[in-house]
C-alpha cells in the first residue's frame, strides 16, 4: 500500500468533514432563522410542529398504556405514574417490524400494531374488559391540532407505508385496534418520541425544557412560549407554553460531501431529513461504509482482499465497535474483519479503518453539539437558566464519545456557561412521556 497515497487521501477526507468554528456559526444562525421562519408557517427546513402540550408537572399519576412506533422495533408497555414524579415501567413487549409492513400498506402495518396489542394485553394477563387510556409515540413529522389528533406529513427513516400521508393516525390506530375487538381500549394522545422523553425528564426535573433523540433518527423538541408559535393563533393563551416539535433531522444549511450526497441519492426520500443523514444510527455507519468502498476501489486499504462493503453492510453498531476496540494491536477489530473474510490485515489498515469511523462519528457529534447550542440560545439567548436536556437513543448510548465530544463542544461555544446545560440519559422516555400526555388528555 502506497502511504503516500493513503495518507492523502485520509488528510482530504479529515478535512471535508471538518466542521470550523465558522461552519459552526454559521449553522447557529441559519438555524435560528429557520426556526423563526418554521414557527411563523414560512418555507423552512424546520417544520416546528406544536404538541398540544406543556412539559410536565410531576403530579400526572395513573395506569396507561404506551405504543412506541418510530424505528425498526414497536414496543408497547404499561406504565404506572405515581404523581410524585415516579414512573415505573409495569409491562413491556418489543416486536420487530418486518420491512415488507414498513413499506406495505398503512392498513397492514397498523394492524400489525392492533395485534401486538392485544397479544400484549393477553400475555401480560391486562385483559381486554376493562376501560384503558393509551398514548401513542408515533415519531415522524405530524401535524396535530389538538394531542389526540394527527396528521402525517412525511415518513422518514425508510418507513413508506402507503396511505398514511394525508391521513389521521390516531383513527388508523383506532379502526384497527376496534378491528380486533378492544372495544375497552381508548386512544387519547399523541406524541413524538422527542415530546415523551422531554415529558419525562421534565416529570422529574422542572429544568428540563429540551427533549433529544440520537437513535434511527434525530430530532429534538424545546419549551416555546405560545405567542412565539406565529402559526397558532391563540391569543389567550400567548404567555403561555407548548412543547415545540422542532424535526431538526431536515435542517439542510449544513456542509456536505460527495458521501452525503451519494448516500442521500440512493435513499427513499432524497434532499429530505439531510442532517439526520449526517448523526443518525440509520446512515452513520453506511457514511463510513462508502467511504470503505472507494478506498477499496483505489487499493488504498484491504488491498489483498476481495472484501466489497456491499450497501447495508457496514452498521452503525459496526462503526461503534471499530471506534471501541482499544486493544493493543486493534484485536477486536481484526476479529470483525475477519468475520467477513477479511485476512491477514495490518495494524495500519486497522487503525485506518477506526480512523475512518472516528472521522464520521466526530463529524456527527459536532453538529449535534451545533444544533443542541442553537435550541438553547434561541430560548435563553444569554445563557442565564439552567437547561437540563433529556436525550435517548443508541447513538447516544453506544457510540463511544458521542457524548464526551458534545460536552466539549458546548464548553467551546458556551465556556463557563456551559455549566448550565446538563444532558441527561432518559431511558424509556417514548413510552413514560405518552403516559404523561395520555394522564394530561384524559385529566
Ligand atoms: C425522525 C422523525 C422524527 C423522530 C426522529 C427520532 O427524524 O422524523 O419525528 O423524532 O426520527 O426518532
Amino acid at each position: 500500500m502506497d502511504n503516500l497515497e493513503t495518507n492523502l487521501f485520509v488528510d482530504k477526507l479529515s478535512a471535508s468533514f471538518e466542521i470550523t468554528k465558522d461552519d459552526m456559526k454559521e449553522m447557529l444562525a441559519n438555524f435560528h432563522d429557520e426556526m423563526k421562519r418554521g414557527l411563523a408557517d414560512q418555507a423552512s427546513s424546520l417544520k416546528m410542529l406544536p404538541a398540544f402540550v406543556d412539559i410536565a408537572t410531576s403530579k400526572e399519576k395513573g395506569k396507561y398504556i404506551a405504543l412506541d412506533l418510530g424505528g425498526t422495533n414497536f414496543r408497547v408497555l404499561q406504565i404506572e405514574l405515581d404523581g410524585r414524579g415516579g414512573a415505573k415501567v409495569a409491562h413491556v413487549s418489543k416486536f420487530v417490524i418486518p420491512k415488507a409492513l414498513m413499506r406495505g400498506t398503512g392498513v397492514q402495518l397498523f394492524n400489525f400494531v392492533a395485534k401486538s396489542i392485544h397479544k400484549f394485553l393477553i400475555d401480560n394477563k391486562i385483559g381486554l374488559n376493562k376501560k384503558r387510556n393509551l398514548g401513542f409515540t408515533f415519531s415522524f413529522p405530524v401535524n396535530q391540532t389538538n394531542i389526540s389528533t394527527g396528521i402525517l406529513i412525511n415518513w422518514t427513516k425508510g418507513f413508506t407505508a402507503k396511505g398514511v400521508v394525508g391521513s389521521n393516525v390516531m383513527k388508523l390506530l383506532t379502526d384497527s385496534i376496534r378491528k380486533f375487538g378492544m372495544e375497552k381500549v381508548k386512544v387519547v394522545a399523541l406524541a413524538n418520541d422527542t415530546v415523551g422523553t422531554l415529558a419525562t425528564g421534565s416529570y422529574r426535573d422542572p429544568r428540563c425544557d429540551i427533549g433529544i433523540i440520537f437513535g434511527t433518527g434525530t430530532n429534538a423538541c424545546y419549551r416555546e412560549r405560545i405567542g412565539n408559535i406565529k402559526k397558532l393563533d391563540i391569543k389567550s393563551k400567548k404567555n403561555q407554553h407548548m412543547i415545540v416539535n422542532i424535526e431538526w433531522g431536515n435542517f439542510n444549511k449544513i456542509p456536505t460531501t460527495e458521501y452525503d450526497l451519494r448516500l442521500d441519492k440512493a435513499t427513499n426520500n432524497p434532499g429530505k431529513q439531510r442532517m439526520e443523514k449526517m448523526i443518525s444510527g440509520m446512515y452513520l455507519g453506511e457514511i463510513a461504509r462508502l467511504i470503505l468502498a472507494n478506498m477499496i476501489k483505489y487499493k488504498l486499504i484491504f488491498k489483498n482482499s476481495k472484501a466489497k462493503f456491499a450497501k447495508g453492510e457496514f452498521k452503525t453498531r459496526h462503526l461503534s465497535f471499530v471506534t471501541s476496540d482499544h486493544t493493543e494491536q486493534l484485536d477486536k477489530i481484526h476479529g470483525y474483519l475477519e468475520g467477513l473474510g477479511i485476512l491477514n490485515t495490518t495494524f495500519e489498515e486497522r487503525e485506518l479503518l477506526k480512523n475512518i469511523c472516528k472521522i464520521v462519528s466526530k463529524r456527527a457529534a459536532r453538529i449535534s453539539a451545533a444544533a443542541i447550542s442553537a435550541v438553547i440560545t434561541w430560548m435563553d439567548p444569554k445563557l442565564r437558566s439552567d437547561h437540563t436536556i433529556a436525550i435517548d437513543g443508541t447513538v447516544y448510548k453506544r457510540l463511544p464519545d458521542f457524548r464526551r465530544i458534545i460536552l466539549g463542544e458546548l464548553k467551546e461555544l458556551h465556556k463557563s456557561k456551559a455549566k448550565k446545560i446538563k444532558l441527561v440519559h432518559t431511558k424509556d422516555g417514548s413510552g413514560i412521556g405518552v403516559a404523561i400526555a395520555a394522564a394530561v388528555a384524559t385529566s
